[in-house]
């Protein structure tokens, strides 16, 4: 996708983090927005800041979760603007955690969130993209789901998360090979950042009563204080990681990572699988951070 001004983007989880550096690019492009958060306030900012700067927005509460919503979303835009050309499937909570000690509603919450979330967003935007490319002569349309590092590694103590972002990568290679199967002039990117500065430690203020209401295990405590730590420290801010996004954009490339040093692990780990290895110690370059994650667990065991 190469022109954006007057182009119609839709962004889920604008009210925070990674969408609302996307809708700040967007509008500095000159395009023309359809933003959607779960949470409201977040969303009216963004919403606020955007169009007193004279852009075309629109809001609309979304939890992405819901397959109706998502409708409802496609249907706004639609109302609003006729057109679809760039869609980003962002919205995402962080979890963490022994995969035996979730309780079937973080399981629900996260995989509703970061996996049905873009499986709504993908039902629903791409047939309309499809039927725009009909349409509009020179159409170029470009979709971007929000996967994660933990999409190509498996840390422990993050189950879930690892599960859902792992399943986002699968569908949006996937995409990728259908929209070049039926020759659609729609590309497809998947955005796996490491760990990036945003509000994604504190996802549980959105979380639904009875994740947030439930007291946190020991491993959820021991992992919540790791993602704090990461998240907070991290050096590559969301503006750059939004940027380099817009460039992939550009540039049709798929893959769009923050922290391409990281690699060397989704290295060793393919190399694992095909050499027939049993997995590496994720934190081998790392080992404090093994130790101290192991003695937090050693000490809630002996209570
Ligand atoms: N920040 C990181 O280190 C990091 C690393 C890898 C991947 N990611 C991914 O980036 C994406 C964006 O997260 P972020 O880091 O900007 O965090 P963030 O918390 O700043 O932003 C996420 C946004 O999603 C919204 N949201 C949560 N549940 C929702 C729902 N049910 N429906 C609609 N919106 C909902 C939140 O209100 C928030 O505005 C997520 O998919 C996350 O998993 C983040």
């Amino acid at each position: 996708m190469q022109t954006f001004a007057g182009k119609v983007a839709v962004i889920t989880g604008a009210g925070s983090g990674f969408g609302r550096e996307f809708a700040r690019i967007g509008a500095r492009l000159g395009m023309h927005l359809v933003l959607a958060d779960v949470q409201a306030d977040a969303l009216e900012a963004v919403r606020a800041e955007l169009s007193a700067a004279g852009s075309k927005v629109i809001s609309r509460r979304t939890d992405v979760s819901e397959d109706s919503e998502i409708a409802a979303l496609a249907k706004a835009t639609m109302d609003a603007f006729g057109s679809v050309h760039l869609v980003f499937n962002n919205a995402g909570v962080g979890s963490g955690g022994l995969v035996w000690e979730n309780s079937l509603a973080d399981w629900s919450w996260v995989l509703g969130v970061n996996l049905w979330g873009v499986v709504h967003g993908v039902r629903h935007f791409v047939p309309l993209m499809l039927e725009a490319a009909t349409r509009e002569p020179g159409y170029q349309g470009h979709i971007v789901n929000t996967a994660s590092m933990a999409g190509l590694l498996n840390a422990p103590n993050m189950g879930i998360y690892n599960v859902s972002k792992h399943a986002v990568v699968s569908l949006t290679e996937t995409l990728y090979q259908d929209l070049r199967l039926v020759e659609a002039p729609i590309g497809a990117s998947v955005l796996c950042p490491y760990f990036v500065p945003t509000g994604i430690s504190a996802s549980h203020r959105n979380a639904p009563s009875a994740v947030s209401g439930a007291p946190a295990t020991a491993s959820q405590q021991a992992a919540q204080v790791m993602s704090n730590k990461a998240v907070g420290s991290g050096k590559v801010s969301a503006t750059e990681v939004a940027e380099r996004t817009f460039e992939a954009i550009r540039a049709d490339q798929f893959y769009v990572f923050s922290h391409p040093h990281a690699l060397g692990n989704v290295e060793t780990r393919m190399k694992d699988i095909v050499g027939d290895r049993n997995p590496s110690d994720p934190f081998a370059a790392r080992p404090d951070v093994r130790d101290a994650l192991r003695n937090a667990l050693r000490a809630a065991r002996q209570g």
